[in-house]
């Protein structure tokens, strides 16, 4: 049986689960120790993830998880996702987020509201109708709030026509509790407008 896990990177991957199809392209905007391109990474079976991370140790830990693994599907961008139309001109299923600091690594390199901002508005141009944006936001570190209160800006003011925007927050937890936000591009939207 389905067991539902309270948790908001779980929710993401269950979430992003039900809209991926194995041709799609996707996006880990975050890559970090990549869980999140690994669960991509299975689903693409003839498809592709592109994972961005401006960590350098970061990217060549985890391409060592690739070749370990025989893994083809993946291309690794040593970059800031905030440059993401760079390296992607090609119609986008789902696209992870997960701000914050890298999980074991240095706290201080962390996901910033002028960055994430352009790429979330970059994301959302070449994001195919029907497709999905997640982004597990957190707020207990320094400089977490700032992120949150520019991305709540942003994502308020998006076009109800065009996106369908909700966020799954527990309800009796510590406010700085990680909590996930879902953009999704309505279906009868046109891709290039
Ligand atoms: C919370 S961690 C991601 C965790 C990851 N999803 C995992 O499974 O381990 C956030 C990551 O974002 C990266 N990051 C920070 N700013 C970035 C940017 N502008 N573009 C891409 N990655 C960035 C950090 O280096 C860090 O590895």
């Amino acid at each position: 049986m389905y067991k539902i896990v309270l948790k908001a990177t779980r929710m993401a991957q269950d979430i992003v689960e039900k809209v991926l199809k194995e041709d799609d392209f996707a996006v880990d905007a975050t890559l970090g120790n990549g869980n999140d391109t690994l669960f991509l990474s299975s689903i693409l079976n003839k498809g592709k993830v592109y994972s961005f991370d401006i960590q350098s140790y970061a990217v060549d830990k985890f391409k060592k998880v690739l070749d370990e693994k025989n893994i083809r599907n993946v291309i690794l961008i040593n970059d800031g996702h905030e440059n993401i139309l760079k390296y992607i001109n090609e119609p986008i299923k789902v696209v992870m987020f997960n701000l914050g600091y890298l999980p074991g690594g240095d706290q201080s390199i962390i996901t910033k509201p002028d960055t994430t901002l352009k790429a979330l508005e970059d994301s959302l141009k070449i994001l195919k109708p029907g497709g999905i944006v997640t982004i597990v936001v957190y707020t207990g570190h320094v400089g977490g709030k700032e992120e949150e209160v520019a991305l709540k800006n942003y994502i308020k003011s998006l076009d109800p026509k065009v996106f369908s925007v909700m966020q799954i927050k527990f309800v009796n937890r510590d406010e700085k509790a990680p909590y996930l936000i879902v953009i999704e591009k309505n279906d009868s939207c046109n891709v290039n407008k």
